[in-house]
């Protein structure tokens, strides 16, 4: 009786902590966020990859009124259409930035979370498929080129030799 009492404790002090964790809303931080993690050469530096991508130019493929032009903004830029808070430090400017990719990082962005994958995928890291890349890379891109996941994700690999890839 009292072990069942106890676990029913537990379950209900589980519920009631689950609920903020859940209605938390996950922001967009930006890449220079990541980058304090994510620029060492050991690790990959995955900044410098992304820096040098075409997806960190992508608002420079822009010219004069496209650059405020949403039917363009909506795949070459993340933070368009963002509903920006305060705290919110990602910009227009810097295209398709990691999060596009990866998921809004306000939630994951904390070391102890971070380290752990499950506790970050669980915060709403992603790891992108090819589902995810053609919401931008698809037909209704004037540009379109076709897309092959294996191809083009080579193309913009980040890997981290540390992990032995
Ligand atoms: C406070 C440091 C820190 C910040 C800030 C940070 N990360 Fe991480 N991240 C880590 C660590 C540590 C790991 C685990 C080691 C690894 O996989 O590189 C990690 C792992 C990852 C992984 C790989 C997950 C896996 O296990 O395969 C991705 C993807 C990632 N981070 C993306 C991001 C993105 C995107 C941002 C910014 C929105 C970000 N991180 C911000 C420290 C950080
Ligand atoms: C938010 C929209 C968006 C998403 C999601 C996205 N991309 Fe892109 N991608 C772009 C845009 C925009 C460009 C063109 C950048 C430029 O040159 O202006 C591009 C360009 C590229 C290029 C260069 C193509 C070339 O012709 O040289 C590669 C490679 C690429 N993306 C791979 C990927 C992969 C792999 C994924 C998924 C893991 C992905 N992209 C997800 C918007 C996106
Ligand atoms: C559905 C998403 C999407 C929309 C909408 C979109 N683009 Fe792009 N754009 C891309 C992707 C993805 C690429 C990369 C080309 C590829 O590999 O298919 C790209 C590439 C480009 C390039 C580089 C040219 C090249 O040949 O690589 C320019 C310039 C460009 N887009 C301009 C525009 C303009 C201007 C608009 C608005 C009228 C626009 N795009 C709307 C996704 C989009
Ligand atoms: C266009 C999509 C895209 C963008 C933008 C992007 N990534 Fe990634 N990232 C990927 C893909 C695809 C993988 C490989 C996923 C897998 O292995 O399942 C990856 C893997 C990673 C990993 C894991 C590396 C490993 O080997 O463990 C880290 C860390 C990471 N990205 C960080 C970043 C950071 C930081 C940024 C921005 C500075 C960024 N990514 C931008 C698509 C992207």
């Amino acid at each position: 009786m009292m072990t069942r009492f106890f676990s029913m404790v537990l379950v209900c002090g589980l519920l009631v902590a689950a609920v903020p964790a859940q209605a938390q809303t996950k922001e967009y931080i930006g890449a220079a966020k990541c980058k304090m993690c994510h620029n060492k050469q050991p690790t990959g530096e995955q900044y410098n990859k992304w820096a040098a991508s075409p997806h960190a130019k992508a608002m420079a493929s822009l010219k004069g009124d496209e650059a405020k032009n949403p039917k363009c903004l909506k795949c070459h830029s993340t933070a368009f259409g963002l509903k920006l808070s305060d705290t919110q430090t990602i910009t227009v400017a810097e295209g398709v930035s990691c999060e596009s990719c990866h998921g809004a990082g306000s939630a994951y962005k904390t070391p102890t979370i971070m380290k752990d994958k499950a506790k970050a995928m669980a915060a709403g890291l992603v790891m992108p498929d090819d589902k995810l890349c053609k919401k931008c890379h698809n037909a209704e891109s004037p540009n379109f080129k076709g897309f092959d996941f294996k191809t083009y994700a080579a193309k913009i690999a980040h890997p981290n030799p540390a992990k032995g890839q």
